[in-house]
């Protein structure tokens, strides 16, 4: 094996606390998940019942050698109405963090994981101006709390992803379009709560939350250093990369008009790093001859889009975004939707290859966090969508690994013996 990673390289795993903690009750999403009409194919429930299973979590990820945890504390939980802090969360939280060091694995949180307190939304959500220093103030509580136990931080997840999918050439007009069921229920979700608007993530007025989105950021970023400087915070971002399908097509303009502006916003601020998430490679058509991609040995031929989940973006995707910020960068989520686990032991030797190129192209990658532990709630796509090294029983909650396990398990201890 030549691929080489960086002593003090951090190897974890992800998770999400709304995907797999379950009864996240007073979140804006659950609302969204119960009312009619919805846009999600399942409800969250029990998830993988992570809240109570925690140690059981944390035994996974130690088992499979790992050096860090990302997971994320819900601010729902944590303030459960607008100024009132919960210490008996805020103890949940610091227990499950002295879960993982008791075991060897650094916890790496997000403050912000998709899901909001139901108030929030209720306050319309991002676009309620009080909304960044509402965040930063519940950042510099947590990090209060527990934050001596860190061991990187991430403001928020993917704030951009959204967005971004509008930008897309081969996505735009999708996109763009709003989405009448989502809208309905957001509109519902606001008269059930007797408010004018109802404002999640998942709202069609996506693009106008960016500014306060860069806004909470910088301040949540600014708060949690107020309580402890030394530890190194960022944001995370969905990352597509995009490939010419022509020969004289410009994927360049295209990443300029989906990232350019958080990238700019990044070059300027106090980030240690950048979280960067990548899934996919989208096509970009030009003038020109048409190129013709290797087929992937797992692609699906009734599949065109199957095609496209290509490793390789992994190392694109690095190395545009430190060049587009000059900043280090996490990988803080990587991972294959399949039920073909064969198919997740290639990904995943493949994309640590990829990643290892552009780690000797000279981008300084600091750590890489598969998506994910476990198989969990994937949002509107329910619990079909499967991502998980282990499976998990919807009734008992019995994890099981899958052999994709065991082969990150080995490759990790590979790159932690010889680097
Ligand atoms: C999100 C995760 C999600 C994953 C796979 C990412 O964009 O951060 O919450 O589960 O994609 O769909």
């Amino acid at each position: 094996m030549t691929m080489a990673f960086p002593p003090g390289f951090r190897w974890g795993v992800s998770t999400a606390a709304h995907q797999i903690e379950g009864n996240n009750v007073n979140s804006d999403f659950w609302l969204l998940e119960n009312i009619q009409p919805t846009c999600f194919t399942d409800r969250s429930g029990d998830a993988c019942d992570s809240y109570h299973r925690y140690e059981t979590d944390a035994d996974l990820v130690a088992g499979l050698g790992l050096t860090s945890y990302r997971f994320s504390v819900e601010w729902a939980r944590v303030e459960p109405s607008p100024g009132h802090y919960s210490t008996a969360e805020l103890d949940h939280y610091a227990r499950v963090c002295d879960a993982l060091l008791s075991r060897g694995v650094e916890p790496c949180p997000t403050f912000f994981h998709a899901s909001a307190p139901r108030w929030f939304a209720e306050r319309g959500g991002w676009l309620d101006p009080t909304a960044p220093a509402r965040f930063a103030d519940y950042c510099a509580r947590t990090t209060q709390a527990m934050g001596d136990r860190f061991g990187i931080a991430f403001t928020i997840n993917e704030p951009q992803v959204g967005r971004s999918f509008r930008a897309f050439p081969a996505s735009k007009a999708h996109f763009e379009a709003v989405d009448p069921v989502e809208l309905a229920a957001h509109e519902a979700a606001a008269r059930l709560s007797g408010v004018a608007r109802f404002v999640t993530m998942n709202h069609p007025d996506i693009e106008a939350m960016q500014r306060p989105l860069m806004e909470a950021h910088a301040q949540a970023l600014g708060a949690i250093k107020a309580v402890r400087g030394d530890l190194p915070v960022g944001v995370t971002l969905n990352i597509t990369d995009f490939v010419a399908v022509n020969t004289d097509a410009d994927p360049r303009a295209v990443r300029d008009g989906a990232y350019g502006d958080w990238m700019k916003h990044l070059a300027s601020g106090r980030d240690d790093f950048v979280g960067v998430q990548v899934y996919r490679q989208l096509p970009v058509t030009g003038p020109g001859d048409r190129i013709t991609l290797d087929p992937l040995p797992f692609a699906d031929p009734t599949d065109p889009m199957s095609n496209l989940t290509r490793p390789e973006a992994l190392r694109n995707a690095v190395s545009y975004v430190h060049e587009a910020t000059g900043k280090p960068i996490v990988v803080s989520e990587n991972g294959l939707e399949t039920d073909n686990d064969a198919a997740r032991v290639w990904y995943l030797e493949e994309a640590l290859a990829r990643l290892s190129d552009a780690v000797a192209e000279g981008v300084p990658v600091e750590g890489y966090f598969h998506w994910s532990l476990l198989d969990n709630f994937e949002w509107e796509r329910g619990y079909r969508s499967r991502f998980g090294l282990y499976s998990v029983d919807r009734t008992s909650f019995a994890r099981t690994p899958k052999p994709s396990a065991a082969r990150y398990a080995d490759l990790v201890r590979h790159f932690l013996t010889v680097g």
